[in-house]
Parts: C-alpha cells; sequence; structure tokens
C-alpha cells in the first residue's frame, strides 16, 4: 500500500527519498511525489499519476541543498481517483506546510467541513489534505488529536525548515537513526544497507528530526538493530522478485526450521512460545485469524492442530472476526498469521482478542512490526523481506512454521513421531527437486495460456493449496480461477465444466488419493482438460489427465509444502506470458493497511 520516505541530513536528500521510493514500489501505488524546504525556507512540491520512472523525469534537474528535509509518497488511492491533485505530498493553502500520510482519516468529511468553514481551500478529494489544513489551522500536536482513524504522517515547513515532524497511529513508521541524519520509511526494508539503528514509532507516538537531535515522545524511542540483508530485497539474477522468491523456498524453510526442530532428539523447540508454555497447556481451543494466503495457510494449520496438536481448532477471517459476536471462552488460544503484521484487518481483529484478554499468539515474518509487537508470543517466519506483491515464499514459511507449532502442542507423540520430523527436515531438498524441473511449468503455462477459466481442486491438506493456488493465479494473471474442495465440486461447479474450463488438481497419493480420482473421472466425463499434481511414480493418473506434473512423495500433512510449489510457478509462467507485471499485479497492494 501507500509508501512514505524522508530524509534530514547533511548528504542530498532528493536522490535518498527517491531511491528509497524505489524500494518501497512492490507495496503498490498508482501516483507518487516529493517535496522539500531548503534551510532557507525554499520549497518544491513535485507530483505525479503513474510509475516512479514519471516522478523521476519530473526531478532529473532539481536539486535539494544539503540539511534539506524531504519527504516522499507513493500513493495507493483510497479516497479520490489517482491523479496529480490526489497525489501525496498534500500542502496548506500557502504551501508552507508540505505533507505525507498513510492510513486513512475516518472523520475527514466533517473536519473537512469545518476547515472550509474557516476559510481553507481544499485541492483534492483525499482525506489526507485535511490533515494539512489541520496542522496549519492548529499546528501539529493539536491537529493529531482532531484525528480519528488511522495515520503514519511526516511532515514539512517552511518555518521551521531543516526538521521533519513524525506521527503514527494505527499505520506503521520507521525512523532510521544514522550519523547526524534521520530517515523516515513506512517500511524498514527501505532503510536496508543505509543505518543499522532504527526505531519502529508506537502508536501515539511522535517527534521532531533534525540534523542532530531526535525528539520523540511520550512513550521513550527504544531503538533496535535493523536486521535487513539489503542483498535480499535485490532481484540478484532473476527477472522478477516472484520467481527469486519462490526459489528461495528451499533456504526459506530451512531458515524457518533452523535451531526449532531436532529430529535426532525428536523434539521442536519453539523459543518464542517458551514465555507462555504454562499457559498453552491450558489452552483447549486454537482460532487462527489471517487475512489472504495467510488465512490459507491458516487452513492448513487447522489441519495440523488437528492432528498433532489434537486441539480443536477453527480458522476465521480476521476482517469478518472484528464484527462477529462470538461467545469468548477462557482457555482460547488466538493465533495470528501475518506476513507483513500490518495488516489492518489483522491488527484490528488483534486488538479485540488482546480486549478478550485471550491469549494470543503470532506468526509474523516482518520483524518489528505491529502484530508481532501486540501478540504476547509468537514465531517469526524468518523468510526474509518478501517483495513480489503475491505471497509465495512466506506462505511456505507459515507453512513450515505452523507444521512446527502444531508438533510443539504435541501431547503424545503419534506414531512415528521422530521419522515424521526426519520427512520434516527433509522437505527443502524435495523442494529443489521440484524446483529443477520448473521449465516443465513453464511448457505447461505457454500450452494452458488459452483459457480464461480454471478450476483448482483439492482435498484434505490440498484443499487450501488448490485455494491459495487458484488466488496466485488470478492475482497476477487477471484471469478467472477457483478453488474448490475435490468433494465439493459435484454440489455445483461441475456446472461448468466443458472442454474450455480446464482443472487444476492436486492430486498426491494420499488418504483422499482414490476420491480425487473419482472427482477427476467426473470431470473427463464431461471433456474437461485436467493438468494435475500427482506423486512420482503414479502412473493411473497419467492415463487419467491430460498432463501431469509429478512431486516427490512425502507424508500428507506435509504435501502442502511441497504442491504448491509448481501452483506458484504456473502462476508466475502465466502471468509473464501474459505480459503482466507480476511484481506489481493491478490494484493489489503489498501490505493493506486499511479496512
Ligand atoms: C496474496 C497476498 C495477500 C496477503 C494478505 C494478508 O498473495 O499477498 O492475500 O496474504 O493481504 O497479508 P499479511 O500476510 O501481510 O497479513
Amino acid at each position: 500500500m501507500c509508501g512514505i520516505a524522508g530524509y534530514i541530513g547533511k548528504k542530498e536528500g532528493l536522490p535518498i527519498v527517491f531511491t528509497n521510493l524505489r524500494k518501497l514500489e512492490y507495496r503498490g501505488y498508482d501516483s507518487a511525489g516529493v517535496a522539500f524546504f531548503d534551510f532557507r525556507g525554499n520549497g518544491k512540491l513535485i507530483k505525479t499519476v503513474g510509475k516512479l520512472d514519471n516522478l523521476e523525469k519530473l526531478i532529473k534537474n532539481k536539486k535539494s541543498l544539503p540539511l534539506t528535509a524531504v519527504v516522499g509518497h507513493t500513493r495507493w488511492a483510497t479516497h479520490g481517483v489517482p491523479n496529480k491533485a490526489n497525489a501525496h505530498p498534500h500542502a496548506d493553502c500557502d504551501g508552507k506546510i508540505f505533507l505525507v500520510h498513510n492510513g486513512i482519516i475516518e472523520n475527514y468529511q466533517e473536519l473537512k467541513e469545518s476547515l472550509i468553514k474557516k476559510g481553507h481551500n481544499f485541492r483534492s478529494q483525499t482525506d489526507t489534505e485535511v490533515a494539512a489544513h489541520l496542522v496549519e489551522e492548529y499546528g501539529f500536536e493539536p491537529a493529531l488529536k482532531k484525528i480519528v482513524g488511522a495515520y503514519a504522517l511526516a511532515v514539512i515547513y517552511k518555518n521551521d525548515p531543516g526538521k521533519i515532524y513524525v506521527a503514527r497511529l494505527g499505520s506503521p513508521l520507521v525512523v532510521g537513526v544514522g550519523q547526524d541524519e534521520y530517515y523516515v520509511a513506512s517500511d524498514p526494508t527501505a532503510l536496508a544497507g543505509l543505518v543499522k539503528k532504527v526505531i519502529y514509532l508506537k502508536d501515539g507516538q511522535r517527534g521532531v528530526l533534525s540534523l542532530n537531535s531526535m525528539l520523540i515522545g511520550p512513550a521513550r524511542p527504544k531503538i533496535e538493530p535493523l536486521d535487513i540483508d539489503p542483498e535480499q530485497a535485490q532481484k540478484g539474477d532473476f527477472p522478477h522478485f516472484m520467481l527469486k522468491e519462490i526459489f528461495e523456498g528451499p533456504e526459506v524453510l530451512l531458515s524457518a526450521l533452523r535451531g526449532r526442530l531436532m529430529p535426532d532428539k525428536g523434539i521442536v523447540k519453539l523459543g518464542g512460545l517458551e514465555g507462555v508454555a504454562d499457559q498453552l497447556r491450558k489452552v483447549d481451543k486454537m482460532e487462527i485469524l489471517a487475512c489472504g494466503t495467510s488465512y490459507y495457510s491458516g487452513l492448513v494449520g487447522e489441519l495440523l492442530f488437528e492432528e498433532f496438536a489434537r486441539i480443536p481448532t477453527e480458522v476465521l477471517l480476521a476482517s469478518e472476526y472484528r464484527y462477529r459476536k462470538l461467545p469468548v471462552k477462557k482457555g482460547t488460544g488466538a493465533l495470528f498469521i501475518s506476513q507483513s503484521g500490518e495488516t489492518a484487518d489483522t491488527l484490528a481483529a488483534l486488538r479485540k482478542a488482546n480486549n478478550h484478554k485471550l491469549l494470543t499468539l503470532g506468526i509474523v515474518n516482518a520483524v518489528g512490526s505491529s502484530i508481532a509487537r501486540e501478540t504476547k508470543a509468537g514465531v517469526y517466519n524468518h523468510a526474509g523481506p518478501e517483495i513480489g506483491v503475491a505471497s509465495t515464499k512466506a506462505f511456505l514459511s507459515q507453512l513450515g512454521v505452523l507444521t512446527l507449532m502444531s508438533l510443539y502442542f504435541n501431547p503424545r507423540k503419534t506414531k512415528n513421531h521422530k521419522e515424521f520430523l526426519e520427512e520434516l527436515a527433509a522437505i527443502p531438498l524435495k523442494i529443489r527437486s521440484i524446483l529443477k524441473e520448473s521449465n516443465q511449468i513453464k511448457t505447461l503455462a505457454k500450452k494452458y495460456l488459452k483459457y480464461n477459466n480454471f478450476l483448482y481442486l483439492g482435498r484434505g491438506y490440498n484443499y487450501p493449496t488448490a485455494l491459495e493456488g487458484a488466488l496466485k493465479l488470478k492475482e497476477i494473471s487477471y484471469v478467472h480461477a477457483e478453488g474448490y474442495a475435490g468433494g465439493e465440486m459435484k454440489h455445483g461447479p461441475i456446472a461448468l465444466i466443458d472442454k474450455n474450463f480446464p482443472t487444476i488438481a492436486v492430486v498426491t497419493k494420499n488418504l483422499v488419493y482414490e476420491k480425487m480420482i473419482s472427482n477427476l473421472e467426473e470431470i473427463k466425463a464431461r471433456s474437461g482438460p485436467i493438468l494435475a499434481i500427482a506423486t512420482a511414480g503414479d502412473k493411473k493418473i497419467a492415463k487419467l489427465a491430460d498432463d501431469v506434473f509429478y512431486v516427490p512423495k512425502t507424508a500428507e500433512p506435509l504435501e502442502a509444502m511441497l504442491n504448491i510449489i509448481p501452483l506458484q510457478l504456473f502462476a508466475y509462467y502465466f502471468g509473464t506470458l501474459r505480459g503482466h507485471d507480476v511484481d506489481k499485479p493491478r490494484n493489489l497492494a503489498k501490505s493493506v493497511t486499511v479496512e
């Protein structure tokens, strides 16, 4: 979603802010802008619609003197169409204040009306512009008190040059602490390689940054190390982040398992949960809350928790949970899954669960993010920054961590426990062998490129896999793809099947294999093309399906980690072959910080 960048220091700020906006491009945006006041109070506000290339052309011959406070923004439209007037930074009536904002000002209509009555002139349709005029009318701190909603704000003033005013409520904002310089960013990824120390602003914290001083309050700011390898935020030799991140799968899973999975000792250790171990023992129901891809990993988690932890588990969409009137029961654990750790719906659900005094746990990738901080305990994915908008490696690592968690809870080790842990440890190698065959998937994507509708089928652990495979295809290819439980197909979707409606079936050798075969027979009988993801050595499927991609055999609860890889690759190749920008699909944002 929208991105914020800012700089105050001895270096020339404009190129720094622009480069940092580039690093935030992955979040999704439709317009962009920068603004600055130099130490003499001379200001510039430059903004435009479209890609950052357009902004780059406009700032090419512009220089910002050293000691100039610069702010920049990439906007993902919420209030008002993507046009130049609605792009950030926004200004007050006289162009003496420039302001960038992430979040939503919920009471902006009434604030706008009262400001218009006081004589303020508005130029845009955005909620954000209200904040610029509020600051003009009342000053920074009093303005914040009038805002209802969420904000991460960075503001610069003509009359107080060389300073950036920052504030956070509900939307993330990070301050990078350098030597006589400060950076501002909505996402720490933008600061990788620039600073080693950061402050993740807490809700309600605000402050002023100038060349060699920083004043942040009311809560004392906590300086933390920034632990993001700048290499990880680069594409390297890959044409797209999405492909790079799929190929990172084996390493990502190894990092998720490292130091936690000990097959030789037959144990799983999760340091992040040690502090609540006593409370965990008393949990008699688990609710898993998440959105999108993280929700689908939660569906796999539900089956894992039932099978290994033997705890009744329910997966809920965070956006629905917020408004449901679920009876609150002591002893319920609430597990929040989020790659970004900033998803507004998931965060709001977490706050509700915390208010209900439930034991809240997290599986989060972004270190220091709001969900990581506000859950009582949790386990980091350690997948590294995920830049491609479509989540791939984070999903895989979520499955890894969920498997570990379910085993951690496992009260009486299930049969073949040690062998199972060994098999889990072998998954990264098996993923590597699938990735070696990626060209086969590319060929299949070419073959199926003519179709505009797809049904994805799976059962058991592969039902969520099918849902996630379908989500990947629709996100980056913009074709209709529906995930369905194999057994449900005959209750409706079978009506869609004909020679123009292919099915991608996840039909690996497991408990429900024969059932899936019957479902596929029904499709074949109606001339539906079938592309199957099947277990190596399965001859039966080759006779039934038009095409087969083979994956190595593994234990059923681990299958999703293997089977999702060809589905992610299929979506990737399909999207790129159709000419789409798969790293930044239309209308999507990486971190959805609005409801
Ligand atoms: C899909 C995707 C989204 C996210 C969802 C939740 O590829 O990326 O569906 O999974 O917005 O995001 P997080 O996990 O950051 O809470």
